[in-house]
C-alpha cells in the first residue's frame, strides 16, 4: 500500500494546514510506504516571485521535519526534482478530455469571475494526476476540496488504459477528516487567501499579539459566555485535553471571566503543543544542510519509481521505453 499526498508551498503553515492536513499525514507516516512532497511546480501557477517561492520551498520542508515527519518513515522530497513527473504530465495531458479539466474548480471558478487563467492553471489537474501515477499510489489522503482532481485522476488513468492496456495503477481518495475546519482570526475558515491565518511557527511574541486579536463578541465579564460560538474555544479545542476543554467550557458557562483569559488558555495551550516543534525549527533553521539530505535523498527514493514508471508508459504509447543517454 502505498500512500502519497503533495502540498503547495504558497505561503508560511497555519494552523489550517496543520490541523486539517499536516498533522493526518503525520499520523499516517510508517504505518504503510508513505510519499509526501512540497508542490513547488503547481506553486508557480500562482507564487511569481522566484525568492518568495524558494523561501516558501524552504520553510515548508523545515516545518514539515519539526511538525514530526520523519525521512525514517515516509520519503519526503520536492517535486520538482522529480523531472520525469513533467513528461508523464504531456503523455496524460495527449489523451485528457478537455470537459474533465474545464469542469475542475479552480478554472471554473477563475472564468466564473471573468479572469484570464494561465494554461498552467487550466492543466493543473493533469500534473496532480501525474504526481499520484508515477508512483503507482494507492491512496491519496486529501482535503474535501481536491476530491474532485483524485476522480480526474482516476479518469485520465482508466483512458489511458483503455487505449493503450493496463498500465497505470487507480488511486483512491483518502479524505481527510473534514471536522478539522480551523475557523481564523475573523472567524471564517483560516486560509492565506483571507489574511487571517495563525502561523504554525510564529515568534512566541507574534503568536500571543495574534490570539490577543481573535474575534470575539461583546458579552460583558461577568455574564456567562457559550463555548460554542466561540473561535477561541474551537481553536483551544483543538490544542488541549478531553479535560483541559471541560475546565475551559466551564469557565465560559459560569460568568466572570473575560475573552482574554480564554485567549491566555488559548496561547499556553498552543506554547504547550507546538513548543518541542518550534526548538526543532529552531535547530533545522540553524542547520539546513540536514533539511536539504532529507530532500535530496527523498528525490532519490521517488525518483527510481517514477523512472521505472515513465518506461513503462512511454513503452506502451510507442515511444522508445528510455531517452538516449545524454552526456553533456
Ligand atoms: P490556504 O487556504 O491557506 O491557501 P491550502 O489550500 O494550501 O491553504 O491548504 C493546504 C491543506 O491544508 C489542504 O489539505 C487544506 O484542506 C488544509 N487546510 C487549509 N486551511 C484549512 C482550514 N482552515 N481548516 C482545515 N484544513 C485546512
Ligand atoms: N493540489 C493539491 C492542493 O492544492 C496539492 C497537490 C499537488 C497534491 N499534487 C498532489 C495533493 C498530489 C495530493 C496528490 O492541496
Amino acid at each position: 500500500m502505498k500512500v502519497l499526498s503533495g502540498i503547495q508551498p504558497t505561503g508560511r503553515f497555519h494552523w489550517g494546514n496543520y490541523f486539517g492536513a499536516i498533522r493526518q499525514y503525520i499520523a499516517l507516516q510508517g504505518n504503510e510506504q508513505s510519499y509526501y512532497f512540497i508542490a513547488d511546480l503547481h506553486a508557480l501557477t500562482t507564487v511569481r516571485n522566484p525568492a518568495e517561492l524558494a523561501g516558501y520551498v524552504r520553510d515548508a520542508a523545515m516545518d514539515l521535519v519539526a511538525l514530526g515527519l520523519d525521512p525514517a518513515k515516509a520519503t519526503l522530497f520536492r517535486q520538482s526534482d522529480v523531472p520525469e513527473v513533467t513528461e508523464l504530465t504531456w503523455l496524460l495531458m495527449t489523451i485528457t478530455q478537455m470537459h474533465l479539466l474545464e469542469k475542475c474548480h479552480a478554472f471554473k471558478d477563475k472564468k466564473a469571475k471573468g479572469v484570464a487563467a494561465d494554461a498552467g492553471l487550466f492543466t493543473y489537474p493533469v500534473l496532480m494526476a501525474a504526481d499520484i501515477l508515477i508512483y503507482d499510489s494507492d491512496k491519496v489522503p486529501v482535503g474535501a476540496d481536491q476530491i474532485q482532481h483524485i476522480e480526474v485522476t482516476r479518469d485520465i488513468a482508466q483512458r489511458f488504459n483503455s487505449l493503450y492496456g493496463e498500465t497505470l495503477h487507480l488511486p483512491e481518495a483518502y479524505v481527510l477528516d473534514a471536522s478539522a475546519k480551523v475557523p481564523g482570526l475573523d472567524g471564517e475558515k483560516m486560509s492565506k487567501s483571507y489574511g487571517n491565518t495563525i502561523p504554525i511557527f510564529d515568534s512566541p511574541k507574534k503568536l500571543r499579539k495574534l490570539i490577543m486579536s481573535i474575534k470575539t463578541d461583546s458579552t460583558p465579564v461577568e455574564s456567562p459566555k457559550d463555548p460554542e460560538t466561540c473561535s477561541v474555544y474551537e481553536l483551544y479545542k483543538l490544542l488541549a485535553t478531553p479535560e483541559q476543554q471541560a475546565v475551559l467550557a466551564d469557565r465560559y458557562r459560569a460568568g466572570g471571566m473575560g475573552y482574554g483569559e480564554a485567549k491566555q488558555a488559548l496561547y499556553d495551550a498552543a506554547m504547550e503543543h507546538f513548543g518541542a516543534a518550534f526548538e526543532r525549527r529552531q535547530q533545522l533553521e540553524a542547520n539546513p544542510s540536514i533539511v536539504e539530505d532529507i530532500l535530496q535523498q527523498g528525490a532519490q527514493t521517488a525518483r527510481r519509481k517514477a523512472v521505472e514508471v515513465v518506461e513503462r508508459v512511454r513503452a506502451a504509447c510507442g515511444l522508445s521505453s528510455s531517452p538516449v543517454p545524454f552526456a553533456r
